[in-house]
């Protein structure tokens, strides 16, 4: 049995394979609502065989959007368009999971295809976009070029801790089965992680407990407004490739006080803290945040999906025989071939990979196969 197609278990939520479509923003949202763009682009990963698929990024609250196309959760008059994404999911038999997290200060940002800039008056002009203050642990800007962003005060502070918690009741009423949190790639909480933009003096910044202590306050606050029967991730960076700023041992340490903050898996991702020093260099080649899972998931007794440049199957089941991760995350090779689960599958030689289709297609592909053998064309 091919590690990438066994069944996986956190709290009472089984997984029917290791495949985890990663969190990818669309930036088709307005006001932070899904629509049938949402639908298409997550309900095809569904068909095409995934085990969890996550929603992009959700902001829980309308200031912590990065861009004016996020999804957002800090209403409730999100819930309902959000519904039929997760019936949808469900009935394919994935498990639906939603990303929340806040922008901190890569807030009033632009799209990718804009520029990733910050947004000013010209966003007005173009398309009825203004900029907004970004809130962030310092009063560091993201890069050169960016709009201060304003120290969060202990009262901002405790109100996004309430917002995540908040956000994470409406996830539940929307169906979703799984929640991660945005803790990596510069957004707020990893803010908070980083001494790269967290350079407080109170006890939310300076050693690492104290930087950590919002994450954990995050997870404990979803904790309380989240089923105990369904599992909670946190998506770190681990590390941020940067002199002065997180390591590999951090992370292992956020990860141990987050298990005991009621997490169960850490998506281990890295980068993206922004500052004014270029990132090292990492060497990159296919999976080469692995090992970081694998660490994360050795010294912190916790479970680890791998993400990151990962599209060969054979690659992505290695991984998971060398108990390096429990799961594997792919993004772009998903855009790039939403049935790839299905594709795997076939390619690991699982017996009965043409029964993992869904019955509209498969019997037809099972159809063409037996004429193709017969006619000596395949
Ligand atoms: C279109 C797109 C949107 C993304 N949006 C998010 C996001 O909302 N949250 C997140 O954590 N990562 C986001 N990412 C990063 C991916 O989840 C993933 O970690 C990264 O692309 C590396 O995996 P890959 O090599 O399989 O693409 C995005 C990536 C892409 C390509």
């Amino acid at each position: 049995m091919a590690h990438l197609f066994s069944p996986f278990t956190l709290r009472d939520v089984t997984f029917k394979n290791r495949i985890a479509v990663s969190p990818m923003s669309q930036y088709r949202a307005k006001h932070g609502h899904a629509n049938n763009w949402h639908l298409v682009h997550l309900g095809r990963f569904a068909m095409g065989g995934a085990g969890l698929v996550y929603a992009e990024a959700s902001a829980v609250e309308a200031d912590g959007r990065r861009t004016h196309g996020d999804l957002g959760l800090w209403d409730d008059g999100h819930i309902d368009d959000l519904k039929p994404i997760t019936g949808f999911l469900s009935q394919c038999g994935a498990v639906p999971g939603i990303q929340l997290g806040h922008a901190g200060r890569k807030a009033s940002e632009r799209r990718p295809w804009h520029g990733e800039t910050p947004v000013d008056q010209d966003d007005v002009a173009l398309r009825e976009e203004a900029p907004w203050t970004a809130i962030a642990p310092s009063t560091i800007p993201y890069a050169d070029g960016w709009p201060l962003p304003q120290e969060m005060s202990e009262g901002d502070i405790e109100n996004v801790i309430l917002s995540f918690g908040e956000a994470a009741k409406r996830a539940h009423t929307a169906g979703f089965k799984i929640i991660e949190v945005y803790a990596a790639h510069g957004f707020l909480v990893h803010q908070f992680l980083s001494p790269i933009a967290n350079q407080r003096s109170d006890s939310w910044g300076g050693n690492r407990d104290n930087r950590n202590r919002l994450a954990v306050e995050v997870a404990r606050s979803i904790r309380r407004n989240w089923p105990a029967a369904y599992p909670l991730a946190f998506r770190l960076s681990s590390t941020d490739w940067l002199e002065g700023g997180i390591e590999i041992e951090d992370t292992i340490e956020t990860a141990r006080a987050l298990k005991a903050a009621g997490v169960d898996l850490i998506d281990c991702s890295s980068g993206g803290v922004g500052g004014k020093d270029r990132p090292r260099r990492m060497t990159i080649k296919q999976g080469f945040q692995a090992p970081f899972a694998a660490d994360i998931r050795r010294n912190a007794g916790i479970a680890t999906m791998a993400v990151g440049f990962l599209w060969d199957a054979k690659v992505c089941e290695q991984i998971l025989a060398d108990d390096q991760a429990d799961m594997i995350a792919l993004a772009r090779e998903l855009l790039d071939d939403p049935n790839w689960p299905l594709h795997a599958a076939r390619r690991l030689d699982v017996a009965d990979h043409r029964d993992l289709w869904p019955i509209e297609a498969g019997w037809w592909l099972s159809k063409r196969e037996r004429l193709l053998t017969k006619l000596g064309l395949r």
